[in-house]
């Protein structure tokens, strides 16, 4: 095949992105009905977005022949006020994934690399990799961020280490403290992509703002994709230094974030009742989920975030047998971990469901 042979060479090497499987694929697959399939795949929120971010976005449909705003003027203004920054300090992205791939065309190429953690959201690897670069993977022990061996990691040639608080799919949560001295402790010249994609899920998640203040090429990722329930939208956000601002603002796509993404985040930013409301049902969801598992002694690893992930020996055979009576988990084999199923906590009729089909299908 002539394209193939045209193909960059590292994308022979990609890593896959494997999304979770949507309902109505599902549905197609096993003959089920949509309505019958619980989906606890992809880390949403089960609650839906806030009523207030629907109308907002319902109300812009309208405008639908209009390209949005291109500098996001009115979010990030709103943003700004929010975290008590600027509006330079801000970049918007179709959702926070979109910014790991600014980062990397900025800054990877061939010859340089990027640090990160064994079993760290995928897509740090599949950016790093497009971009040619290497990605250096540290391990985990314990499913735990190894900060000192992420330091001795870094090369000459490393140019971004990326740290997600709390990590997908292990949950694990890194104390403010040791990711204030970590991001102290980097070499001047390497960015640290401080990923908070769950941060609305803990009541106080560590802040960064006063090292992005002091200049360090710190850039902290947000979405509204997870507590906010606006996955569909594709919306996110960085919040960092005017000049890295500058610099990401430069290389996105132009009208990257849409005219409903824009009014329902700025609608959802309000509703912090709302906010309140799903870290409550979160938590109460992971108990839940924690406690049918123990009483089948599957291992599970404590959560900072939407999701658990457990040890599941035969994991591939569940996953499959879970689909046919339309649950859907999502296998983590692309995280180099083979044993294991990540379930995102769902409603508490969704969470029961997952557990009793469970049950019946490791007693068999
Ligand atoms: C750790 C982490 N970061 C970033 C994202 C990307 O989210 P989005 O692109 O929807 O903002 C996800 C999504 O699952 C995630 O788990």
């Amino acid at each position: 095949m002539a394209l193939q042979s045209f193909l960059k060479r590292q994308i022979h090497h990609l890593p896959v992105y494997q999304p979770g499987k949507p309902i109505e694929l599902v549905a197609r697959e096993f003959g089920l009905d949509p309505v019958q399939i619980a989906k606890l795949a992809s880390n949403e929120n089960p609650l839906g977005a806030p009523e207030g971010a629907l109308r907002a976005a319902a109300a812009v449909l309208t405008q639908s022949a209009l390209y949005p705003d291109n500098s996001g003027w009115f979010l990030t203004g709103k943003l700004a006020d929010k975290l008590a920054l600027q509006r330079e300090n801000f970049v918007l992205a179709a959702g926070s994934n979109e910014i790991f791939y600014l980062l990397a065309d900025l800054f990877l190429q061939p010859g340089t690399s990027a640090v990160m953690g064994a079993h760290a959201f995928i897509s740090y690897k599949i950016a790093t990799v497009l971009a040619g670069a290497e990605a250096i993977e540290v391990p985990m022990p314990d499913y735990k961020h190894d900060l000192s061996a992420m330091l001795r990691a870094i090369r000459p040639d490393t140019r971004i280490v990326f740290l997600p608080n709390p990590n997908n799919p292990t949950g694990d949560l890194i104390p403010a403290e040791a990711v204030l001295e970590f991001a102290r402790a980097l070499p001047e010249n390497v960015i640290l992509c401080y990923d908070e994609a769950y941060a609305e899920y803990q009541e106080q998640p560590a802040d960064l703002r006063p090292l992005i203040a002091e200049g360090r090429p710190i850039v902290c990722t947000r979405t509204f994709s997870k507590i906010y329930g606006l996955a569909a939208l594709r919306i996110g956000y960085g919040y960092t230094t005017p000049e890295l601002a500058g610099m990401l603002n430069a290389v996105r796509p132009p009208f990257n974030t849409s005219i409903p993404a824009q009014a329902a985040a700025m609608a959802a930013l309000d509703d912090n009742a709302w906010v309140d409301h799903c870290r409550r049902h979160n938590n109460a969801g992971l108990v839940q989920l924690q406690q049918g598992l123990d009483a089948m002694d599957l291992e599970w690893v404590p959560s900072a975030g939407n999701f658990l992930l457990v040890h599941i020996k035969n994991a591939d055979k569940v996953f499959h047998q879970l689909q046919c009576k339309g649950i859907i988990v999502r296998p983590v084999k692309g995280y180099n971990l083979p044993s294991h199923l990540r379930v995102s906590v769902g409603t508490e009729p969704q969470n029961d469901r997952f557990l009793a089909e469970l049950k019946c299908m490791i007693q068999t």
